[in-house]
């Protein structure tokens, strides 16, 4: 079945999941990987964790597996992440450096990471989940050394790296429009008016079924409005288990309404699904009693969501 990959194919989306070097082992898994989806993003071997976990000591083992995939499999690759604070190494964390070494770090990180594959990959997640829910600055190691300016910085060296790479600032909880998404907006200007080299905003999309906020396509357009592009990166839907028909319904319901916002604004190119089945997906390792937030389930069948995805991308 290709319920998925073959109607977003003629649509000329990127309709994506997260996939994890060492499940490609799993021929169902990297079927279904393949089938389904025309673009793969890292779920963890491109972070800084996985790539350099000692300073100047680089590991590309787990990251060029799933690159081979994608190439094997004709597949787009969403480069997650340069930038962030979490699955960041002590060694940068708590490292104690200076502006000017920080900079430095930060600086040859990007190089080796994305010179590596430059060409190859399209689009980046440079900055990750910069902000607080109210829409200020997180604290992180960045912020609090370089201050707002480590974006900037940031941006200006990946555009340096990889001229053709699109690159993008990705947070959650700005799918609708409120104080974070405002945050966001600010920001996304304040880059443009001083002429910072960013390309798109990527929305991670973890939602809770029955919760999706109905202004998703007017936010999404206020970005592309900018002259940004959009991408949905992470969407999963999650619910309290067990699951029920009518939870899995309103699941669907949700799916649709995400896939029709993004549809419905040109300027949004794609929307990546944060796992490929319910046995992959990071929700129950952190939200106890939820899950089931992806459109396939344990067993690789489709679910109502799969159905409604579907259907939003036209496929029969
Ligand atoms: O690598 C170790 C392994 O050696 C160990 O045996 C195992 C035991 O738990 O843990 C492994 O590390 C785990 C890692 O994923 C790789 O599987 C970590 O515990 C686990 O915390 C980590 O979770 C990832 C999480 O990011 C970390 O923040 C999830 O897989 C990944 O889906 C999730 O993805 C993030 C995006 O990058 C950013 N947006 C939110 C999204 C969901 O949290």
């Amino acid at each position: 079945q290709s319920g998925l990959r073959e109607p977003a194919d003629r649509l000329g989306l990127r309709m994506g999941t997260a996939v994890s070097a060492h499940l490609l082992d799993q021929q169902v898994y990297s079927d279904t990987a393949a089938t389904e989806f025309n673009t793969i993003t890292h779920e963890n071997s491109l972070k800084w964790e996985s790539v350099q976990p000692q300073r100047g000591q680089y590991s590309f083992a787990n990251a060029d597996r799933v690159m081979e995939f994608a190439q094997a499999n004709d597949q787009q690759v969403h480069g997650h992440t340069l930038v962030w604070h979490s699955q960041l190494p002590s060694w940068v964390e708590d490292g104690g450096f200076s502006a000017p070494e920080l900079t430095d770090i930060t600086t040859e990180h990007i190089e080796t990471t994305m010179g590596r594959y430059a060409g190859e990959i399209a689009t980046w997640d440079v900055v990750n989940e910069p902000f607080n829910e109210d829409g200020t600055f997180r604290d992180s190691v960045f912020h609090r050394t370089l201050g707002e300016d480590y974006v900037a910085q940031a941006l200006t060296t990946a555009d340096a790296v990889d001229p053709d790479a699109r690159l993008f600032v990705n947070d959650y909880n700005i799918e609708g429009i409120n104080a974070k998404s405002d945050g966001m907006y600010a920001l996304a200007r304040s880059l443009l008016d001083q002429g910072v080299p960013l390309d798109g905003i990527g929305i991670q999309g973890h939602l809770i079924a029955g919760q999706v906020p109905g202004d998703i396509r007017q936010n999404i357009e206020r970005f592309t409005d900018l002259g940004l592009e959009v991408v949905i990166t992470e969407l999963d839907i999650r619910m309290d288990l067990p699951v029920t028909q009518a939870k899995l319904d309103q699941q669907a319901a949700d799916y649709a309404r995400v896939m029709d916002a993004c549809l419905a604004v040109p300027g949004c190119s794609g929307v990546s699904v944060w796992g490929v089945t319910d046995a992959h997906s990071w929700v129950p390792d952190v939200f106890e009693g939820q899950g089931a937030a992806l459109p396939i389930d344990e067993a690789y069948e489709p679910k109502p969501a799969y159905w409604a995805v579907s259907e939003a991308l036209g496929g029969d």
